[in-house]
């Protein structure tokens, strides 16, 4: 060989060194821990794209098994079982789905965090422990909505994670449902918002938001088998109505379909809910989850419009891989479902950003729980102003019950926060060959009314009783100056509540104490509504839900008055449970093992062979509506909660055209400074059908001692409107129109009629 052939070819082989070399460090993956995404070159990291672009160039890029390995996880079920790891660089949330470092698509790390971020001891992380959603939701407070999706969203970041679970959403149409504490309470609009503002303040800490679960998964007993019967019209302005303003409002990137079957068809395979509705009608451009097992068909869930099947592969994995070849499943439909999971990622971030980890905030965090929780929690009953207490004169105080010595309570299963210090009534231990204590036990947050109390009545000798003997409990009660008296109901997903009564013989425990005392004040602790069969032999009433880990708190500012209480029922207490629109829970097979057993790998997910009908015939008449529709009387209604000041209101008017709106003047009418949610319903024609009223707008107007302020609500034509089932759209019916303005649906001194 010539030297001249030989340099040429040493030159050639040096190039092609060179191009590999260029190649790899293109794609190459950078230092990284589990959960940081590669960062590599392509077309699609133009950010002035946009997110729709940007998912089809990375499509054109993929191969088929490479689009079937983003449609399926590698989830809980993996590291549930005893002495299983989670998956290389999965962070070990519910939810995990290996990203492609070749296209820069990130790992997809998915964890609970509905109240906060979800099995921070099983992996040594921390996070705060919220007040549930219906403390939020009682706040009827857009920023406080903000405020908590925001430390959720800045909490998931700190530990790594990129997409959230929260955003529960369904409606209390069953108030012994077991995850209300998750929800936002019985009326559309206002949870619509309230999660809206929610996945919208998460996205924006650059973690896709999801809202769930879609849809009338209202009860937990039998969530896998029951079949909710309800006509279009009342879904869509009910139950849909949340969703559609919820996604309209975040743009949240996923939607977690329910376990549930509505009119037959499982949640996740059914395409009236999925397709026409959510993804035609309501415009939503995001991507459709699964419930955690809730897939129970590969063509026909594809088809109907699920895109990721959640924890595993069982159907869409192979399945779905042998669907497509064969055409079953068309690849327009299958780029379609990758895109969609895509776009999601690109519009918050995740391939911009390195994912890094942070210590989080948790004196923030403290600050936002505290503030939620003293905004959520809801005064009931107030009489002669026994509340605030007045610390400087008070001299003898008896705290009972609910392990208020050492904590307030919170709700089980997957929106579970682990709280710093553990439970502050330690549960016996986990059975043998268990992975840990069963989820749905009830963990208190190591936050101590007794404590909170003791620090506010410096004057006062304050001694605690267990409340487990009401005798005992009344004779401590007996000699002091004022009773506080803690109840509480545990709830958690999985399960419903085999009654509204309080359980424990505490009713009878509040009976006891307020026949010796005459002032006894009860702090409720609550997922929901409970029925208070003492409720006129006592002088004041909390209702704190699960006040997180500020809780206690929180209650002793509103108990002393440093805070005037601002909250308002999201849902309706019933007198009875022989008012509820269902008086028995639902006729169903008694919870069996396929309800929410422990899962194991490789195993699939609960057998549905024992499926059950509900028939929502209460239809639209959600909560409060029903009890207006029947004329039935509630405990405490709808939208109602007291104040330290008074407030009135006058002056109506009503301004069509272009942007309707309601205004009228809140005054303040007490010599303290305070808060008022004044609320705006409508009666629509009698044409409508409806013989109720609907929330139509509200605002929170904080007025000083004497202070008169003009409110003006917009009055939504979307919110006026019915849901016409036959021509499937929204419309006006012509005729009158009643507003109702005042501080509760029972409580609405304004009103003034006009035609449309
Ligand atoms: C719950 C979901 C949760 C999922 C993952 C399911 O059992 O219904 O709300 O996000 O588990 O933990």
């Amino acid at each position: 060989m010539s030297s001249s052939r030989h340099a040429l070819i040493n030159v050639l082989m040096l190039l092609a060194l060179l191009l590999v070399v260029a190649l790899v460090s293109a794609t190459r993956v950078r230092a990284q821990f589990p959960g940081q995404q590669p960062k590599v070159e392509g077309p699609w990291m133009d950010k002035t794209l946009s997110p729709d672009k940007r998912a089809d160039l990375v499509i054109s890029q993929m191969t088929l098994d490479e689009k079937i390995s983003l449609l399926h996880g590698l989830g809980s079920r993996m590291f549930e079982s005893p002495g299983s790891q989670p998956p290389t660089r999965s962070l070990g949330g519910a939810g995990y789905i290996p990203g492609i470092p070749r296209l820069g698509i990130p790992d997809l790390q998915m964890a609970d965090a509905a109240v906060g971020v979800r099995h921070g001891s099983v992996f040594g992380r921390y996070s705060t422990a919220l007040p549930s959603g219906a403390s939020e939701a009682s706040s009827w407070d857009l920023k406080v909505a903000h405020e908590y999706g925001a430390l959720i969203g800045q909490e998931l970041r700190d530990q790594g994670f990129n997409m959230s679970l929260g955003g529960g959403i369904d409606l209390i149409r069953e108030p012994r449902n077991g995850r209300i504490f998750e929800y936002k309470g019985e009326d559309p609009i206002l949870a619509g918002k309230l999660v809206g503002e929610e996945m919208k303040a998460e996205q924006e800490q650059g973690v896709i938001g999801d809202i769930k679960h879609y849809a009338l998964n209202d009860q937990e007993n039998g969530r896998s088998f029951v079949n909710v019967k309800i006509d279009k019209r009342a879904m869509r302005e009910s139950d849909l109505l949340a969703f559609e303003i919820g996604v309209k409002n975040s743009g949240a990137g996923a939607v977690m379909c329910s376990y549930n079957l509505v009119n037959g068809d499982y949640a996740c395979e059914n395409s009236y809910l999925l397709h026409d509705v959510l993804k035609k009608d309501f415009g939503f451009q995001g991507f459709v989850l699964s419930d955690w097992g809730a897939t129970h068909s590969t063509v026909k869930a594809a088809m109907a419009g699920l895109d990721l099947e959640m924890p595993g592969d069982d159907f869409f994995g192979d399945a779905l891989q042998k669907a497509v070849e064969s055409g079953e499943v068309p690849t327009s439909r299958l780029d379609d479902m990758v895109h969609r999971i895509l776009r999601s990622e690109f519009a918050v971030g995740l391939f911009d950003e390195q994912l890094g980890r942070r210590v989080p905030d948790i004196f923030k965090g403290f600050a936002v729980a505290r503030s939620v929780a003293e905004q959520g929690s809801v005064l009931l009953k107030n009489t002669h102003g026994q509340l605030p207490l007045s610390a400087s004169r008070l001299r003898s105080i008896t705290v009972i019950g609910s392990h208020a010595d050492v904590g307030v309570l919170s709700g089980g299963g997957s929106a579970q926060v682990d709280p710093p210090g553990g439970n502050a009534v330690p549960p016996p231990p986990p059975a043998a060959g268990a992975p840990r204590t069963d989820d749905r036990n009830p963990v208190w947050f190591p936050s101590s009314p007794l404590k909170a109390i003791r620090a506010k009545a410096t004057n006062a000798k304050v001694e605690y009783n267990a409340g487990i003997d009401p005798v005992a409990a009344a004779n401590l009660a007996r000699g002091s100056d004022i009773a506080i008296v803690f109840v509480n109901q545990p709830a958690s997903e999985g399960r419903d509540e085999p009654s509204l009564s309080l359980p424990d013989n505490q009713d009878a425990l509040v009976s006891a104490v307020a026949a010796a005392n005459p002032h006894t004040i009860v702090v409720l602790e609550t997922g929901g509504p409970v029925t208070m069969p003492w409720v006129d032999s006592v002088s004041a009433v909390l209702e704190a839900w699960y006040p997180g880990i500020k809780g206690a708190e929180a209650i002793a500012s509103i108990l002393f008055g440093d805070v005037n209480p601002s909250g308002k029922l999201p849902m309706t207490f019933p007198r009875s449970e022989a008012d509820l629109p269902h008086p028995q829970l639902a006729d169903q097979p008694a919870p069996g093992p396929d309800d929410l057993k422990p899962m194991s790998p490789g195993e699939p997910f609960q057998t549905n062979t024992r499926k059950f009908d509900i028939d929502d015939n209460e239809g639209p008449k959600v909560g409060y509506k029903w009890y207006d529709a029947e004329g039935k009387e509630p405990l405490f209604p709808f939208g109602y909660g007291l104040s330290y000041a008074s407030f009135s209101y006058s002056h109506i008017e009503v301004k069509l055209g272009q942007s309707p709106a309601v205004t009228f003047t809140v005054k303040n009418t007490s010599v303290r400074a305070g808060a008022e949610i004044a609320e705006a319903y409508v009666e629509l024609p009698q044409a409508a059908g409806e013989p109720f009223k609907r929330l139509v707008a509200w605002d929170k107007v904080q007025l000083a001692p004497g202070e008169a302020r003009t409110v003006t609500l917009a009055l939504d034509p979307h919110y006026l409107s019915i849901f016409d089932a036959d021509k499937d759209e929204w419309e006006l019916v012509p005729g009158d129109y009643k507003v109702l303005v005042g501080g509760s649906s029972r409580e609405t001194p304004l009103s003034m009629t006009f035609s449309q």
